[in-house]
């Protein structure tokens, strides 16, 4: 069988993973690696021993010869490069969210439709154990007609203090409310019609907002720290959905994951934050291992959170769908800009769907 040669643009944290994750997998392999950061793409090179570094992502494209190529770089600079990548017919592989304007949802998806190349979002809670096991069971009629869910997915502080150094120029609703969204969209089979939205600010942006080490952030970080969204469905569900990032840094697990969904026949809920399959204490601290999300089992990357990735090369290998649609993450994309709009108006918004409107939902969705 032939190897997926990929491409990976973003050397950060996230891009280092996929690295690991393509050199991992038997038919996969990392031919070139670029970072506008040349030094992060040289360690990532040195670490996985990857041949050729770039921090020109154009010029890759031309030389390196990859099949497909992984876009790991902050939530707003995915479409120039996803573009450029599909106008060198790449296949590609985007970290979530897909985009973070309309422009760029709908330029993403007509030059992927153009050059008939194949395109995914790392959407990876369809990969979660429970979640999945919750879909497969409402995909089966065990719930009944599903009416409504409540889902809390939130992050810890440091993620916006200390992790991503681009935090106010995103924002928790792309990087965890895309994730929650699609959750809800998948389960209901529908998309959102209209939604309502609070937000809170001021503990984030407060200056001198302490770091996970202690120390003062001078002028604070100017972002949003939590949105709260009721959001109405084309097909009559009704969800709520709470995305922050102001959780204490000591909570166990990285993630606040709390997610109900209920029918005229059952109802299932999901505590995947506080799983108690293990617990670690020393005389220091008390540590809650992530064995989920993101752990290694005899040295290799596994947990749902690298199970997507690696399931965009099999379905290159396989040639089956993948089981994120683009079109579905623009319709997250859009209902998210519909959210923040009805934060700053205090109004309720009706998502606009631009050329999608017509869509269906069912049209876009690989059922699996
Ligand atoms: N699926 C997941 O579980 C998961 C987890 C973390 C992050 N992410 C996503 O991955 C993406 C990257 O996040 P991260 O934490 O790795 O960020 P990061 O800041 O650690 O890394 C981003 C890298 O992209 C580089 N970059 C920026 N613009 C570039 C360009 N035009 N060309 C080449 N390189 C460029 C930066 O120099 C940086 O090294 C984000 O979209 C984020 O939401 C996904």
């Amino acid at each position: 069988m032939q190897k997926v040669n990929m491409a990976l643009v973003g050397a950060g944290t996230w891009g280092a993973n996929h690295a690991r994750i393509y050199k991992a997998h038997p038919f996969a392999d990392v031919v070139a690696v670029c970072d506008t950061d040349r030094e992060k793409a040289e360690k990532v090179a040195r670490e996985e021993g990857i041949e050729n570094v770039y921090d020109d992502y154009e010029k890759m494209f031309a030389e390196c010869g990859c099949d497909a190529v992984a876009i790991v770089t902050p939530d707003f600079a995915h479409a120039d490069i996803a573009v450029a990548a599909a106008n060198a017919g790449k296949h590609v592989l985007i970290e979530k969210p897909l985009a973070t304007s309309r422009e760029d949802a709908f330029r993403i998806l007509a030059a992927c439709e153009a050059n008939g190349v194949r395109g995914m979002v790392d959407l990876h809670n369809r990969w979660n154990p429970p979640i999945h096991s919750a879909w497969q069971s409402v995909r089966a009629g065990e719930l009944g007609s599903v009416y409504s869910a409540y889902y809390r997915l939130n992050d810890v502080r440091w993620v916006a203090t200390d992790m991503l150094p681009w935090a106010a120029k995103s924002s928790i609703l792309w990087f965890l409310g895309s994730h929650s969204l699609d959750t809800l969209m998948w389960m209901f089979g529908s998309r959102p019609k209209r939604v309502y939205c609070v937000s809170k600010s001021g503990v984030l942006s407060k200056p001198g907002v302490l770091n996970r080490r202690g120390e003062p952030i001078p002028k604070g970080i100017d972002t949003v720290d939590e949105y709260l969204s009721t959001i109405e469905f084309e097909n009559g569900a009704v969800a709520q959905m709470e995305n922050g990032w102001v959780t204490p840094n000591a909570n166990p697990c990285v993630n606040d994951i709390k997610f109900t969904i209920l029918g005229d026949k059952g109802m299932i809920s999901v505590d995947a934050s506080n799983h108690n399959l293990i617990q670690k204490y020393t005389d220091n601290e008390v540590v809650v291992p992530d064995v989920i999300v993101q752990n290694r089992i005899f040295g290799k990357p596994k947990g749902f959170a690298f199970e997507s990735i690696r399931s965009f090369v099999d379905c290159l290998l396989t040639g089956e769908e993948f089981p994120v649609t683009l079109r579905e993450s623009a319709y997250g994309v859009l209902a998210i800009l519909a959210i923040m709009e009805s934060a700053r108006t205090r109004m309720p918004v009706e998502v606009d769907y631009g050329i999608l409107q017509g869509d269906a939902y069912g049209d876009a969705t690989a059922h699996g």
